[in-house]
């Protein structure tokens, strides 16, 4: 292993990545979404290295991405008229579909469970991907487990280093937050994580609104692996706040007057009246420009030394429901 990656991008970069794909090496590949960790799905090796680097258990089973909607038919054995209807209102999108696995997807993948999260991602250079490499790719969010995903290449290369062979570069990440994780496999459609395309829409699509299956606190009482509440997470303490709290509690922790406490502020908007010495943040914006800035911001709260990050949600509509998800995911310690 090399201490950096090589990071590629355009035509050229994505048929070096494809190259290494079919050698059963590792590729980070921009999604809309987050940056993904990707191995050949049907290659247990490769995959197996995807476990190594991101330090994560074998156990938690990984997202299959695939070129297109007609992949379904190959990696599931069985799909509900709500799983094609939602694939094609979604697809390419930031939707994963958890379906009944067929033959050819192997254990390595999904840690030995009977189901398969299937994803077509809406991203010109991941799409541009999977069609030179041919094949489909598994990939979880290219982090170390239980830290922040990343949404830019130069994220992945601070996170992994020389631990991943081929950076594929294709810009920050429009979208920032992981994909909605829906489980068809059962009787019963349940929105088991909230991501990039909003439970409103789903009920649009659906004619009914999916149940929301909420973080677990406990390795336990998680349903599906990987969806601790301790997930997510920067070292500074994320605190949520109403956006009028935000002064009172900056107040409260700075007269505390701790050398060791550097208070940050990550709001929508400019924050007036904040005390001296609190590192005001650039504001996130509405739900989409939040959702899309997020995760570079938690990263920029840690590079600040900020231990206690004050961050007023945006309203939990649309993307802002996985925004303020992943806030309540941050703040639990
Ligand atoms: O937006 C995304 O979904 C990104 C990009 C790269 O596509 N991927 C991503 O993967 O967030 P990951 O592995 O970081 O998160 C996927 C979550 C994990 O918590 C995993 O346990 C769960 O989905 N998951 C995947 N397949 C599953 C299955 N068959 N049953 C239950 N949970 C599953
Ligand atoms: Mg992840």
């Amino acid at each position: 292993m090399t201490d950096s990656p090589r990071v590629v991008s355009g035509p050229e970069g994505i048929a070096v990545a494809a190259e290494a794909l079919r050698s059963g090496r590792l590729v980070a590949l921009p999604t809309e979404t987050v940056y993904g960790l990707a191995a050949d799905a049907t290659d247990p090796e490769a995959v197996a290295a995807i476990f190594r680097v991101k330090g994560r258990p074998t156990d938690h089973p990984l997202i299959v991405h695939i070129a297109d909607a007609t992949e379904l038919d190959r990696w599931a054995s069985s799909v509900s008229p709500e799983a094609r209807a939602l694939a094609d209102a979604f697809w390419p999108g930031p939707l994963t579909l958890l379906l009944t696995r067929s033959e050819a997807v192997g254990d390595w993948v999904t840690g030995g469970r009977d189901t398969v999260g299937l994803r077509v991602p809406g991203h010109p250079v991941a799409l541009a991907l999977l069609e030179a490499f041919g094949g489909a790719v598994a990939a979880p969010s290219a982090n170390r487990f239980g830290k922040v995903s990343p949404t830019t290449a130069a994220h992945v290369v601070a996170d992994l280093g020389g631990d991943v062979e081929v950076v594929l570069d294709g810009g920050a990440c429009t979208v920032g937050v992981e994909s909605t994780i829906v489980d068809c496999s059962g009787d019963e459609v349940l929105v088991l994580r909230q991501g990039g395309v909003s439970v409103e829409a789903l009920r649009a699509v659906l004619g009914f609104g999916p149940r929301i299956e909420t973080a677990s606190a406990s390795p336990g009482e998680a349903r599906a692996p990987g969806m601790l509440a301790a997930h997510y997470a920067p070292s500074a303490q994320v605190i949520i706040c109403a956006s009028d709290q935000v002064v009172a509690e900056a107040m409260v922790l700075s007269a505390e007057d701790d050398p060791g406490v550097v208070i940050g502020v990550l709001a929508p908007g400019v924050v007036e009246g904040l005390p001296v010495g609190v590192i005001e943040l650039e504001p996130a914006g509405d739900a989409e420009r939040y959702a899309s800035v997020l995760y570079d911001r938690l990263r920029q709260a840690d590079r600040l030394g900020i231990t206690h990050l004050l961050c007023v949600p945006p309203p939990a509509v649309g993307v802002g429901a996985a925004v303020l998800d992943r806030l309540q995911r941050a703040s639990v310690r």
